[in-house]
């Protein structure tokens, strides 16, 4: 459970607060706007996100879990029973629960920016397994991995499924892959058994009309899930963003091997918030709000050997669209 706030944090968390408003209004105010892809994680959007999931054209939730089924034995001989499972963005944590038959984890460390929907995830599955210790992180993991000491530093597998690391840029998701390995790596990990690990899916590059329905879906599921992150800034700013004003654009760019969501200006709009904030866009204008890169099976690959993970390795499905790799980050 979350340990109760203390008072003496009042100024800690009002300082942080300030923080992000200072942000996400730098992001708003450049040239080219911009607004951290976090945002799209408050209540409403953790749950637009779990119905993007149900999309038929979102094939990557489906085409992993398929991968997490099909390889499951070596999955979990990989990962290895009675691990301390920590699950980065661990959402409404249904993927984490469909392993814990196979991988019996000792303990399960949910982390989610969107704490909220985190606790109710979390207290459904204390119920059914009982057996598993589980702790409730509500933080931003992106900039600090820093975890409490109640979570032992043995046999620590990190669960980042789903492709989310795909939001860093590559070198962003290089120093991330070294943090998660050095949060693994500790004094007595250097027999091979008690060694800690990452278990991660990737979405790799594939044909760019497939990439293009999966982010800018027919029933709009996609375009609500982006549009909501203005909601979600009117409430952090105290901004006036008009959905009415702004529309989706969900695209993959084959020059930089990602996917781009962006909100663009239907008309030239002004937008204003709290303490005098202000800018003007004019039609056509847009906010990048995420980027989704993409890999290769063997970029990917070199990539966690760049960041010292051993041991790796990888399943994918029939059509190679998506890949779950376990890596070993042991000393
Ligand atoms: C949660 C970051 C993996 O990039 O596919 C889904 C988020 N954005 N549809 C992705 C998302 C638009 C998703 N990740």
């Amino acid at each position: 459970m979350q340990q109760p706030e203390h008072p003496e944090n009042g100024a800690a968390q009002h300082y942080i607060k300030h923080a992000i408003v200072a942000q996400v209004e730098a992001g708003l105010l450049a040239p080219q706007a911009s607004a951290s892809p976090k945002y799209l994680y408050d209540v409403l959007g953790s749950r637009l996100f779990a119905a993007i999931c149900e999309l038929p054209e979102y094939y990557p939730t489906r085409t992993e879990a398929a991968i997490f089924d099909r390889y499951a034995p070596q999955i979990a001989k990989a990962v290895g029973v009675g691990a301390t499972l920590i699950d980065l963005g661990a959402g409404n944590c249904a993927k984490a629960a469909k392993l814990f038959p196979t991988l019996h984890p000792s303990h399960y460390v949910a982390i989610d920016i969107s704490e909220t929907f985190l606790h109710e995830a979390v207290a459904g599955l204390r119920q059914q397994f009982p057996h598993i210790a589980m702790t409730c992180l509500g933080m931003d993991f992106s900039s600090e991995l820093e975890l409490p000491n109640t979570i032992g530093r043995e046999r620590r597998q990190f669960f980042y499924p789903g492709s989310s690391i795909g939001n860093y840029t590559p070198l962003e998701a290089l120093k991330f892959l070294l943090r998660i390995r050095k949060s693994i790596t500790h004094d007595n990990s250097a027999a091979q058994d008690r060694t800690g690990g990452l278990l991660i899916g990737i979405d790799l590059i594939k044909d760019k009309a497939i990439l293009d329905a999966a982010y800018d879906d027919a029933l709009g599921v996609t375009a609500s899930f982006n549009l909501n992150l203005l909601l979600h800034l009117n409430r952090l700013l105290d901004a006036d963003f008009d959905l009415s004003n702004w529309c989706h654009r969900g695209f993959f760019n084959p020059q930089q091997n990602r996917v781009e969501m962006h909100l663009e200006a239907r008309r030239d709009v002004t937008v204003r918030w709290k303490n005098g904030g202000l800018r003007q866009f004019v039609r056509g204008e847009r906010i990048h709000t995420e980027s989704s890169y993409k890999y290769t099976q063997e970029s990917f690959v070199a990539l966690l050997e760049q960041a010292g993970f051993n041991n790796i390795q990888t399943w994918c499905d029939p059509d190679q669209w998506f890949m779950v790799c376990h890596a070993q980050g042991g000393a």
